[in-house]
């Protein structure tokens, strides 16, 4: 237990609704940042710097569709190593996150469970009272599961399955918000989540998913093939879509 004395920031990237969080050790002073945004490296790193730290490493719970990471970017700025799903063997990965095998960020021990669905190699992270669920758990909600091999029996099981078997008050930290929300818990979501809460059945969670009709993701194209080499921007990028990987005009934090 790293007790309350852990650092813990949550960040926001208002282009792609991500939240980026900061976990540090307060003795050795070491930091991780967990799916930081392109947009976002530079405030990311000031924030690192403001709290007097030194970002020794990157994890990205997965390859992401609706955003470049800054994992690349910040290695060459700091040399931070670069934590990714073991089985999605990216060439560029210093440090391949295998179920089971904790990371250590100084004192502070994080615990990747793989869990699938959103992405075949998904993972989510505990750390103490608090669970990093990535994509594959929101508040009052969950990742979509028609690209990326995404499978919704796999999620259904690995949320209801693996997540939901976390203790209740273990604080839930999703991957995205779109409506402010910042926090949840395991008991809010077994309880209340409408896609996968309370009795909701697996033939009813994948008719449900099967059926949302959802827009083909508009930067899917350029986010896949630039977070398998861990955050490149490509060069073509189209006009409507630079602000994926301009820096953020304001600083907001969230
Ligand atoms: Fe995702």
């Amino acid at each position: 237990m790293i007790g309350p004395a852990a650092i813990f920031r949550q960040l926001f990237e208002p282009v792609s609704s991500t939240y980026t969080y900061l976990i540090a050790c307060p003795e050795t002073r070491e930091a991780a940042l967990v799916d930081p945004v392109m947009p976002a490296w530079q405030r990311d790193l000031q924030v690192v710097n403001e709290l007097g730290l030194n970002l020794v490493m990157t994890i990205d719970t997965h390859i992401h569709a609706d955003h470049i990471t800054s994992a690349s970017m910040l290695r060459r700025e700091v040399g931070s190593r670069i934590a990714t799903p073991a089985l999605d063997a990216l060439s560029c990965t210093d440090v391949p996150m295998e179920d089971g095998v904790p990371l250590q960020v100084g004192g502070v021990r994080i615990d990747p469970m793989h869990t699938p669905g959103h992405t075949d190699n998904h993972f989510a992270l505990v750390m103490n009272d608090r669970v990093f669920t990535g994509d594959a758990l929101l508040i009052d909600g969950c990742g979509r599961t028609d690209f990326q091999n995404g499978d919704a029996r796999k999620l259904y099981e690995s949320v209801r399955g693996r997540l939901f078997g976390l203790p209740g008050e273990t604080l839930v930290y999703p991957a995205h918000d779109y409506q402010g929300r910042c926090v949840s818990s395991i008991a809010q979501e077994k309880q209340r989540n409408p896609r996968l809460g309370a009795e909701r059945t697996l033939e009813d969670f994948i008719e449900l998913m099967e059926n949302l009709n959802l827009p083909y993701p508009k930067f899917i194209d350029y986010a896949v093939p630039g977070n398998k080499a861990c955050g490149q921007c490509p060069p073509d990028l189209p006009e409507h879509l630079r602000q994926y990987c301009q820096e953020m005009a304001e600083s907001p934090q969230g």
